[in-house]
């Protein structure tokens, strides 16, 4: 597992150095930036929609140079960002403009506190089944009761069309081999039921035209 991340580090380390703290080296590398920003309003808009109005405590797992929670702070004022990030520049840009950053894995990461709000964006698509599993329930424990995960993942349809407009078994939209989900087997990995879905089409509403699938998924307060 330590060289899977060592890996990827360097992978990360090697990207931020090539397309910078852009939205292309987060996103699409292939896309055109009218894309790429389309894209990006809608993560931003389904996340700013699930930020449960009491919130304090916000945690980015896999957090980038902060393309989400740049965001949301300039709409939530009140909340404190901590994130998680393995590239060194990304860490170092959130630690600069956003909160406090931990340059190393999430699997690494100990916290010590619990979060009103966790933010997973093209995260778990690095992980194979287990351990996004583990990553889940590790990060589940973590939120505060009342609190919302918020999750958003590379969604298999479009991985489908590419592959058949390629006419290619193994090609991908983003050249690299990431995990793609499907809506249910997204909501599948979490404890409770999604308050809220969506999904970022290429082309609006052509359900084999998904990028992305997100769920936004609230932690019940246990009653004594
Ligand atoms: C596709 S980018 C998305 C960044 C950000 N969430 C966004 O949407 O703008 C994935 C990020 O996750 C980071 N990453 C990948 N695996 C990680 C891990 N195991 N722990 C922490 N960060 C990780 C990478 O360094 C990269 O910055």
């Amino acid at each position: 597992m330590k060289n899977r991340i060592n890996q990827l580090k360097e992978e990360w380390d090697s990207r931020e150095k090539r397309l910078g703290q852009t939205k292309r080296a987060v996103l699409f590398k292939r896309f055109p930036a009218w894309l790429n920003n389309h894209i990006h309003k809608q993560h931003v808009r389904f996340v700013l929609e699930n930020i449960p109005q009491h919130a304090n405590q916000l945690l980015d797992v896999g957090c980038g140079y902060g393309r989400i929670s740049k965001e949301i702070k300039s709409h939530h004022l009140q909340l404190s960002f901590t994130g998680i990030e393995l590239c060194t520049e990304f860490a170092a840009a959130y630690e600069k403009e956003i909160g406090s950053c931990f340059n190393g894995a999430i699997q690494d990461f100990q916290a010590d506190r619990h979060y009103d709000v966790i933010i997973i964006v093209t995260l778990l698509m690095y992980l194979d089944g287990e351990e996004r599993q583990a990553i889940i329930n590790k990060l589940w424990s973590i939120l505060a009761p009342g609190g919302m995960m918020i999750c958003i993942e590379p969604a298999i349809e479009f991985l489908n069309l590419w592959r058949r407009l390629t006419r290619t078994q193994f090609a991908s939209p983003t050249g690299g081999s990431v995990y793609h989900f499907s809506m249910p087997e997204l909501q599948g990995l979490f404890a409770a039921d999604a308050e809220n879905t969506m999904s970022v089409h290429l082309l609006p509403l052509l359900r084999s035209t998904a990028l992305h699938h997100g769920v936004a998924v609230s932690k019940p307060i246990e009653l004594l």
